[in-house]
């Protein structure tokens, strides 16, 4: 199980730190372990690449920086509030939620964790939540640490579960999550739906840039789908279980590039080497660390992160895909971001919400929307 530690992180929230955490849904840990330093430029396309290593981390790097680009033109169309509703799929669904709490069913386990905005109370009776095969408890946070208790037998931390088509591992880690973020299947179905229209018109293959990508679900569903993928998390722990979520995947020999790096390093680093995307895919936590200790604060660092993923979109680019969750903040306020950076761009930029609805014992019977994130999206028309 992984116990990922890092001092810094801030309970709650998904993601983190690469160094592991999810920092506000944070993985995995990692990080600050020694990692590895970056060995030279990354090829540009292998099929199974080593992930790239990060340097033994000595105090916090400063990141190199850049100052934000003025943009002008006019801000792209919108289209507000836009709600991407899923109600499970493949292996998973939401049973139920309430006082504080969300009963999940993962593939063949039934799950309890918490959940803040669950504020309402459970449709179902309580003896049917005491039969879950698993039990989180601790900080409510939602990076915070705590416990798996198993009521009915020892688990083993890994199980097989499929979404998307894509076959994975799920994963019992020490801050509550589950090596998948559900709530992401309505982009990952969009982005597999874009890549193989492009696929089918033969234009040319897609290149996906995944930063902050965790277990690498969402790199798996690119590259099976046909992109050609570069996932970036600081997290070597989280590295080694997407790789490990890739052979599962039988994908082994599909072109995604796995580095272990500072998403803001790597982002400035292509923009200077020219290398561009046609889908941009960040999910950035609250908080978190690169290998090197470089630190992530999204309120400070949202606004350049989004610059320079707007000089990495290519002239072809399908689309600009950010999600945050676990901050105090409306929508409108990532919608305005993505607006201003994409003035003169064309196109139109779609922001609200990522929520999952309840689907009961069977997986179909539609209950109450959970929510889980914002989220905002360019996309050329
Ligand atoms: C919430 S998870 C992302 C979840 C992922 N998008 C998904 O759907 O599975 C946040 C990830 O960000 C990584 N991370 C935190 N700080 C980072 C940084 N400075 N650079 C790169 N990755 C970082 C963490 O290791 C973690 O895997």
């Amino acid at each position: 199980m992984n116990a990922l530690k890092n001092k810094e992180r801030r309970p709650a929230g998904r993601g983190q730190a690469a160094a592991g955490t999810r920092p506000s849904r944070g993985p995995a840990g990692q990080a600050r372990s020694p990692s590895p330093k970056p060995s030279g430029r990354p090829p540009e396309k292998a099929a199974k690449p080593a992930p790239e290593k990060a340097a033994k981390p000595t105090q916090a790097a400063p990141v190199e920086t850049r100052a934000l680009l003025s943009r002008n033109g006019e801000r792209p169309a919108e289209r507000v509030p836009v709600i991407l509703e899923s109600a499970g799929a493949g292996d998973f669904h939401l049973i139920d939620s309430g006082n504080g709490l969300k009963l999940e069913q993962y593939g063949p386990y039934r799950i309890v964790r918490p959940e803040a905005q669950a504020l309402w109370q459970p449709s179902l009776p309580a003896h049917l939540w005491e039969k879950a095969d698993a039990v989180f408890t601790g900080d409510t946070d939602e990076d915070g640490m705590g416990r798996w208790r198993f009521p009915k037998e020892a688990l083993g931390e890994t199980w097989p579960l499929s979404l998307a088509g894509v076959d994975f591992l799920g994963r019992f880690t020490a801050f509550r999550h589950v090596g998948v973020f559900p709530e992401q299947i309505v982009h990952w179905d969009w982005m597999k739906a874009r890549v193989e229209e492009a696929e089918r018109e033969k234009e040319r293959p897609v290149r996906v840039l995944n930063l902050f990508g965790y277990t690498g679900v969402a790199s798996l569903v690119a590259a099976a789908a046909g992109a050609e993928v570069t996932h970036v998390d600081a997290s070597k722990k989280a590295i080694g279980w997407a790789r490990e979520n890739q052979a599962l995947a039988r994908l082994d020999k599909a072109p995604i590039r796995w580095i272990c790096e500072d998403a803001m390093k790597f982002i400035l680093r292509e923009e200077r080497r020219g290398n561009r995307y046609d889908i941009i895919l960040t999910d950035p936590p609250k908080f978190g660390r690169g290998p090197n200790g470089e630190v992530w604060q999204l309120f400070d660092h949202l606004p350049l992160m989004l610059d320079i993923c707007r000089e990495l979109l290519s002239s072809k680019a399908i689309g600009l895909v950010l999600t945050a969750y676990s901050i105090r903040a409306s929508f409108y306020s990532i919608h305005e971001l993505m607006r201003e950076t994409m003035r003169g761009a064309g196109g139109a930029v779609e922001s609200g919400e990522l929520v999952i609805r309840e689907a009961g014992l069977d997986g179909k019977s539609p209950g109450r929307a959970l929510s889980t994130s914002l989220f905002s999206r360019w996309v050329p028309a």
